[in-house]
């Protein structure tokens, strides 16, 4: 019992009040007790937001060291460390859930607790990659399997390294279009150089053949000769696609070449080519969104996500 609590003279003539949870109803599984709450839990699942389902109660009033109010908020969030307690009452009939907010803000001021009401969860889950699209406009998806804060969070990462390994040089980032438009455009911004230029090479596979060469449908603006090169790449799969690119860019006589990859399908790699700078190891598994796309569809997406296999050719 939180010794805090405990000195609080208990308040006499309230009604113990402690709420009844957990009760199922026709519609919604065990353990929720409201169709708002499985459908949060729905949506965090989508998302791969970790979550536990009223994990603890917060004792609010004792009478005589009897606990006769308290208060189980719906979900924890562990990668947040906050709880979350779902209401879809009309704002006027939030009174009750309000002062049960504010006495556990001040009874126990390091819990971090949010009542969210459904605008307010929809913005919530808009930061972990729920974005313009929701995930019933996206139905040709399997699951999400970056969320956009990973993403960010990754990409500030690898920034911050590049700037690190790159201090008092003037690197060149080359782009492979289109999938590396998001990663590019974050990844840049992420360092903090003085001076970092850009140049983009579009390409296209001879598909078909097995051999992974490569025509280049887009060269180079930028002389390359004698400067500090880093490829960016959205996803390395095979790694034939680079490696055709790297041989292309050593024969322009750089004065280094490293190769930045957003993704690395390790599983299905054919060609053995160095990765400096790796931003996820992913499964075997066809991804799209953050610039992927499956037929020019999804590149859009703020998150990255598994495609449905049904699918696939
Ligand atoms: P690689 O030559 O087999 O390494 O293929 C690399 C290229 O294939 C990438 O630059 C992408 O354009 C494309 N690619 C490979 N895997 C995926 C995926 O899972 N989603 C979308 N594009 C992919
Ligand atoms: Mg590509």
């Amino acid at each position: 019992m939180p010794s805090a609590v405990a000195a609080k003279p208990p308040l006499t003539g309230t009604r113990a009040r402690i709420p009844v949870t957990g009760a199922p109803t026709g519609e919604v599984p065990a353990p929720f007790a409201h169709p708002a709450e499985y459908e949060l839990a729905r949506i965090l699942d989508f998302y791969g937001i970790e979550w536990q389902y009223e994990p603890r109660s917060f004792p609010l009033r004792y009478d005589y060291g009897h606990v006769v109010e308290a208060f189980t908020p719906d979900f924890y969030l562990p990668d947040l460390n906050m709880y979350v307690e779902v209401t879809t009452l009309k704002t006027g009939l939030t009174a009750e859930k309000n002062r049960k907010m504010r006495m556990i803000k001040q009874l126990y001021p390091d819990v971090n607790i949010k009542l969210l009401k459904k605008r307010d969860y929809l913005r919530l889950l808009a930061k972990y990659g729920y974005g313009p699209l929701e995930p019933q406009q996206v139905p040709d998806i399997d699951r999400v399997l970056l969320t956009a804060t990973k993403i960010q969070r990754r990409v500030g990462e690898l920034g911050a390294r590049i700037s690190l390994d790159y201090a008092g040089r003037e690197p060149v980032l080359i782009g492979v279009l289109r999938g590396v438009l998001c990663f590019m455009s974050d990844l840049m911004r992420h360092i903090s150089l003085p001076a970092a230029a850009v140049d983009f090479m579009s390409i296209s596979s001879y598909e078909g053949n097995g051999s992974g060469a490569v025509r280049i449908l887009k060269d180079l603006d930028e002389n390359i000769k004698g400067r500090d090169v880093i490829l960016v790449e959205d996803i390395v799969d095979t790694g034939m696609t680079l490696n055709h690119i790297i041989e292309y860019l050593q024969s322009k006589r750089p004065a280094s070449l490293s190769v930045c990859a957003l993704l690395d399908k390790q599983a299905r790699r054919i060609a053995n080519v160095p990765l400096e700078y790796v931003g996820f190891e992913i499964p075997d598994e066809f991804v799209v969104g953050y610039g992927l796309d499956f037929r020019q569809r999804f590149r859009n997406l703020p998150f990255i996500a598994v495609l449905k296999h049904d699918l696939l050719p």
